[in-house]
């Protein structure tokens, strides 16, 4: 394990991951014990059965060299028989006493021991016998050399019978120890793997845990960047929001005195052109030059218009308190569309005709909303990174009729609002969508983008609220991004962290 964990730092980072179950494989087998233990026992086997056919070829040589008359053809088998005999000798000390270049290890077991120095066949004194009395006969004349020789009835008689009965006791003995060896290696083998199987699934779950650690840190990181940026742009707007508010409330709050009195004074002015202005052709002069007539018509629409504008400048203070509310700690039922009608307002001056292309379109679909228990600044927030994401991937079509649909519902149960907002961009392509919701990911130039926006929302809505931020898109078919946030916030949470932790459990 200590091993394995070593391997990891000097990966240095997680792509060794896949890489774990080889790793641990390799670290945990003896691969070379395993292989010499097939090797020796392979060797010995086949050595000792060779045992068996040398001294059946050595008695057949002899046989054929008392039973020929050439004695040319009678040296060749007298060589023979010494090659096999010599192989016999080599073969039988090697296994005694071990010898490397047979790859033979030698340290006979207690019952190999036995075969070759107790009753009741004393083997090592049996192969030793018929092994001189091979090399006996290989040295007699040609005319000494019968069937009867006593060396060669020795010999026959050996390899027929007792060393034969002898040899084959010590090839089934090697057998069943080679046996009971490779099973031990086997359960060795088996139980190795079961060894790295539980080193692999315990390196796996701590890498894991790494890479969680990881991650919640480049989440908490980019949380505190934007919860920073946040409650800076929260306090500046909240700050501009309060100083445009007072003097606003004086003009909104006087434009209808002044336009009462400015109905007062037209009428008064009325009765002065009535009873004074017709006799005096100073006056009559003036009121053609600033064309009276025009004026006392657009007056009051100037009037109007400036009523409308103060309205709207009061709207846009609104928003913007409601927008800053970001800072707010506590969770308020708030009615949903107001935020999002909010957040349009702040990106109206982004929606408008640019030159390389026409006003964004924005069509509302609003659903008949309850108050949504939620925190509304935060909301607000994903609300504008939406729409803003939206307009930026219409900005890269030029020419194009942008539209930007905002559709809100309530799902069958009333469990859940539902709000889809869609766009007719360019759409996302699938790599880009798999790194959608990662911190820091961004397709947008260095300044414009940080890569923050849907990381933060995907947090807002997933994990502060219970709810679920999820993407449809395909290039060419425009992007959809569905938010779905609990009616009850508070159970939705509590479920989703007792299935956390009965996960983690
Ligand atoms: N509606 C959309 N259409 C096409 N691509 C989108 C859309 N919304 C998001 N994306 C892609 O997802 C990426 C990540 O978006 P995200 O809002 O997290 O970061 P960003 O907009 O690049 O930067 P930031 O929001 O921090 O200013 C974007 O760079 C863009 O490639
Ligand atoms: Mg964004």
């Amino acid at each position: 394990m200590q091993k394995i964990l070593r391997c990891a730092s000097i990966f240095g980072n997680l792509c060794y991951l896949k890489l774990l179950p080889i790793i641990t494989l390799a670290l945990c087998f003896d691969l070379d014990k395993i292989i010499s233990v097939r090797e020796i026992n392979a060797a010995v086997i086949n050595i000792s059965g060779r045992q068996r056919m040398l001294s059946q070829r050595a008695a057949l040589l002899a046989l054929r060299l008392v039973s020929t008359p050439d004695e040319g053809e009678q040296e060749k088998l007298r060589q023979k028989m010494l090659a096999a005999i010599d192989l016999m000798e080599k073969s039988h000390n090697g296994l005694i006493h071990g010898d490397p270049e047979l790859r033979l290890p030698g340290q006979p077991s207690e019952e190999i021991q036995s075969i070759y120095f107790e009753a009741p066949f004393y083997l090592d004194q049996q192969i030793r016998h018929y092994i001189s009395q091979v090399r006996a006969l290989a040295q007699i004349p040609s005319l000494e050399l019968t069937l009867n020789h006593p060396h060669v009835t020795t010999i026959v008689k050996a390899s027929e019978k007792d060393l034969l009965e002898a040899l084959e006791a010590l090839v089934s003995q090697y057998q069943k120890e080679s046996d009971e060896a490779q099973l031990e290696v086997e359960l060795y083998q088996a139980q190795l793997y079961q060894e790295s199987c539980a080193a692999t699934a315990a390196a796996q779950a701590h890498a894991q845990q790494l890479e969680k650690a990881l991650l919640d840190l480049r989440r908490t990181q980019a949380q505190l960047i934007e919860t920073e940026k946040l409650s800076s742009i929260g306090q500046m707007v909240a700050g501009v929001a309060h100083e445009i508010n007072n003097p606003v409330s004086f003009i909104y709050g006087n434009l209808c005195y002044a336009s009462d009195y400015v109905q007062d004074l037209l009428a008064l002015l009325n009765l002065y052109q009535e009873y004074y202005g017709k006799h005096h052709p100073p006056v009559q002069a003036k009121i053609k030059a600033i064309d009276l007539d025009f004026l006392l018509k657009d007056l009051p629409k100037v009037l109007e218009s400036m009523q409308v504008g103060a309205d709207r400048v009061r709207q846009i203070v609104l928003s913007l308190r409601n927008f800053s509310r970001s800072d707010r700690l506590l969770m308020e039922a708030v009615n949903l569309h107001e935020g999002i009608d909010g957040t349009l307002l702040i990106l109206q001056n982004r929606l408008k005709a640019r030159y390389h292309r026409p006003t964004i379109e924005v069509v509302k679909d609003y659903g008949d909303l309850p108050s949504v228990e939620c925190y509304a600044g935060q909301i607000n927030q994903v609300f504008m990174n939406l729409l803003s994401n939206a307009i930026d991937a219409l900005e890269e079509v030029p020419n194009h009729l942008g539209r930007i649909t905002i559709q809100t519902r309530v799902n069958p149960d009333h469990s859940r609002v539902i709000i889809r907002i869609c766009d007719n961009g360019p759409g996302i392509t699938p790599d880009v969508q798999a790194q959608l919701f990662d911190p820091f990911f961004t397709t947008k130039p260095i300044g414009k983008g940080t890569g923050l926006g849907l990381s933060i929302s995907y947090q807002i809505v997933v994990e502060k609220h219970g709810g679920i931020l999820k993407c449809e898109s395909a290039p060419g078919k425009g992007t959809e991004f569905c938010i779905e946030l609990p009616l009850q916030v508070s159970r939705s949470l509590s479920t989703l962290k007792a299935t956390a932790m009965a996960l983690q459990g």
